[in-house]
């Protein structure tokens, strides 16, 4: 089976993590503060404070920003459905924005749109844009326009470790950017979450609430108030460290690939069978996601992929279309489309041209035979 994404796990990264089970210090250890330091340094950041996972790091933000019952956040209505329900898990109402179809992003314009068409009753509180599948969004934009009206900005940077917005790197930007450590992105720590900020304040406390509200004093733990338990083990750090010094590197294929691909792929998007994503020479492609045109049917594509050895699956959800947000409203066509007809691609670091012409060949053949019925009736 060619899989959707592979983890990047060499001999030295399973010898480091090896390393941490032996030395008998398995959370809170040398191999934490080590990485959070690293990270610090290879992101531009003053803090870096790790957690169990992406959507600990976004919960954490929130709780951190003191957003609650009252609050309402703008989110994009395409994403993974985490960026939505940290907004709920604490008592606040997510506002839904539609996303631009060739980013997969929110953009500045419809951000404005929502703070400016918003009548409450809850009071607006923060932005939580996402960079989509590492997609840099203009956050030069997006944080003028928070300022203008008050409003924090928590980036969603889950899938964006290494995407550029100009000089700087996504997730930096905003008062708190998160990142995800999840086997699907380029840096894996297993599960795992990074938040980063430049605010001391900011950091200690979101240090405090990802362990049980605790700080050491001068007579040992003092609980300062009610927090979490959202550590991260030494293990998972010791992977990550082990990762972090070929980041740069994997970046780069990663742009290679994406090129790799659309240029594979561009017949098909010439024959009006799908839809290229967007290059932006920041991206840091953590999926390549490409969108049917209407009337092909996602599934059953995806059947047939699975049939030739391939694995493709669904990009992201529009959350407004799902269950779970049934009681939100938002008018997203295009991220409903999205939704339906968004199909990632197998796509790491590890792949290169073998792995694009096999999978070209099968979707242009899938494509092919998805189209036929259609045209016959
Ligand atoms: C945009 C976005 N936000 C948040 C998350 C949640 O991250 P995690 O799976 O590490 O909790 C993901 C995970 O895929 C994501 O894509």
């Amino acid at each position: 089976m060619l899989r959707l994404s592979l983890p990047h796990i060499d001999e030295a990264a399973i010898a480091a993590v090896a390393g941490v089970l032996r030395s008998g210090q398995l959370v809170q250890g040398a191999e934490g503060a080590a990485f959070e330091a690293e990270l610090q340094r290879w992101l531009g950041t003053r803090h870096a404070v790790l957690v169990s996972s992406g959507t600990a790091a976004l919960h954490l933000a929130l709780v951190a920003l003191g957003i609650g019952p009252g609050d309402a956040v703008l989110v994009p209505d395409f994403t993974f459905p985490a960026t939505g329900n940290v907004v709920r898990l604490v008592g606040a109402r997510p506002v839904l924005v539609d996303v631009d179809a060739a980013s997969c992003c929110v953009t500045p314009a419809a951000l404005q749109q929502a703070i400016e068409g918003w009548r409450g009753p809850e009071r607006l509180r923060a932005l939580m844009p996402v960079h989509e599948f590492g997609y840099p969004l203009d956050m030069a934009a997006v944080n003028a326009l928070a300022a203008r009206h008050g409003l924090a900005v928590v980036e969603d940077a889950a899938c964006a470790i290494g995407a550029r917005c100009g000089e700087r790197l996504a997730g930096t930007l905003g008062a708190i950017g998160c990142f995800s450590l999840h086997p699907r992105k380029t840096l894996t720590t297993g599960e795992g979450g990074v938040l980063v900020t430049d605010d001391d304040a900011l950091a200690r406390r979101l240090r405090r609430l990802r362990n049980h509200g605790i700080e050491r004093g001068e007579t040992g733990l003092v609980f300062h108030e009610t927090g979490y338990n959202l550590r991260l083990t030494d293990m998972q750090a010791a992977l990550g460290r082990a990762q972090l010094p070929q980041l740069a590197a994997w970046l780069e294929a990663r742009r290679a690939l994406a090129l790799r691909y659309r240029d594979a792929l561009a017949p098909l998007e010439a024959r009006g069978l799908l839809a290229l994503p967007a290059v932006h020479a920041g991206h840091s492609w953590q999926t390549f996601m490409v969108v049917l045109a209407d009337g092909i049917d996602c599934a059953a594509v995806i059947r047939a992929l699975a049939g030739q050895g391939i694995e493709v699956n669904l990009g992201a959800q529009c959350l407004s279309a799902l269950p779970s947000f049934a009681d939100v409203a938002a008018a997203s066509s295009v991220a409903r489309r999205l939704y339906a007809q968004g199909l990632a691609l197998p796509f790491c670091e590890q792949y290169g041209e073998a792995e694009v012409a096999r999978v070209a060949a099968a979707l242009g053949a899938a494509l092919a035979a998805a189209r036929g019925p259609i045209h016959a009736r």
